[in-house]
């Protein structure tokens, strides 16, 4: 690893030179099409500011009736991570809750079309993934996102945006044997072909969840089971009264 400035915002610093007994070259570093992760390290005292609300967490949770939480689905491709969060919205939606999924099929149309499946893409794309439920959840939404999301580190900042006690981790668990075999969209088999590289479980790792606040096994479960095991636990964590007992008023 090495960290470096882009040339254009510190020359001192955005610059190297190639030295084989000899100096042999140089040149100057440019992070275009690298996540700029700066500011995740920096702290810039004086040039950051928190706009705060008036309205306050409480006033949301009342009005809507429940509160706001980010459900982060994880697992492996053909898990049934989508099926379970596209099935449970439409479950809470028509109880009244305010819900919205974010899949990654979907948000890599858009807001990660510009990511692939590089380990430094997908820490970007849960990055990303994270902050946008983070607010969501704060708007006072039940966010149910389904990522893969396969390293730890990632899911732990994603729990760090949200804040600990409006994240819980769901880990969708199957084992590879059995998602290769369900393999609904032939990318398992395109994998092993060697058509896809990176593929998670194939040529790129999963970390399993350690500490999950959930865990739905769908090799074990069937799909109506899966989705009312989850949609009974996010019925009870956003529960204001829930709340109230935490708080203790
Ligand atoms: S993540 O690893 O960054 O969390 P994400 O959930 O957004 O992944 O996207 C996974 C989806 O992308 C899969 O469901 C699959 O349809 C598609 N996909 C395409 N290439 C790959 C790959 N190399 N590894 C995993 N999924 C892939």
């Amino acid at each position: 690893m090495l960290a470096l400035d882009p040339y254009r915002v510190n020359p001192a610093t955005g610059r190297f030179m190639l030295i084989d007994e000899f100096a042999v070259g140089g040149g100057v570093t440019s992070i275009e099409r690298f996540a700029d992760e700066r500011a995740m390290l920096m702290d810039r005292p004086g040039e950051r500011f928190v706009v705060e609300h008036r309205v306050t967490a409480e006033a949301r949770a009342a009005r809507a009736g429940h509160r706001g939480a980010v459900f982060w689905l994880t697992g492996l491709s053909a898990a049934g991570k989508s099926t379970i969060a596209i099935e449970a919205e439409n479950r809470l939606f028509h109880l009244g809750f305010q819900v919205y999924v974010l899949d990654g099929d979907n948000i890599r149309r858009g807001l990660a079309a510009d990511l692939g499946f590089s380990h430094d893409d997908r820490t970007e794309n849960i990055r990303r993934a994270g902050e946008v439920a983070a607010l969501f959840a704060e708007a006072g939404f039940i966010v149910i996102s389904a990522f893969i999301s396969p390293y730890r580190e990632d899911r732990a900042r994603a729990r760090a945006a949200a804040g600990e006690g409006s994240f819980h981790e769901v880990y969708v668990k199957a084992s590879l044997e059995v998602c290769e075999k369900r393999d609904p969209k032939g990318l398992y088999r395109r994998a092993r072909a060697g058509e896809i590289g990176d593929f998670t479980g194939i040529s790129a790792p999963y970390e399993e969840p350690e500490h999950s606040e959930l865990v739905i096994d769908t090799e074990r479960l069937a799909p109506e089971e899966a989705v009312e095991a989850f949609v009974d636990y996010c019925r009870q964590a956003v529960s204001v009264e829930r709340g109230r007992s935490e708080t203790g008023g």
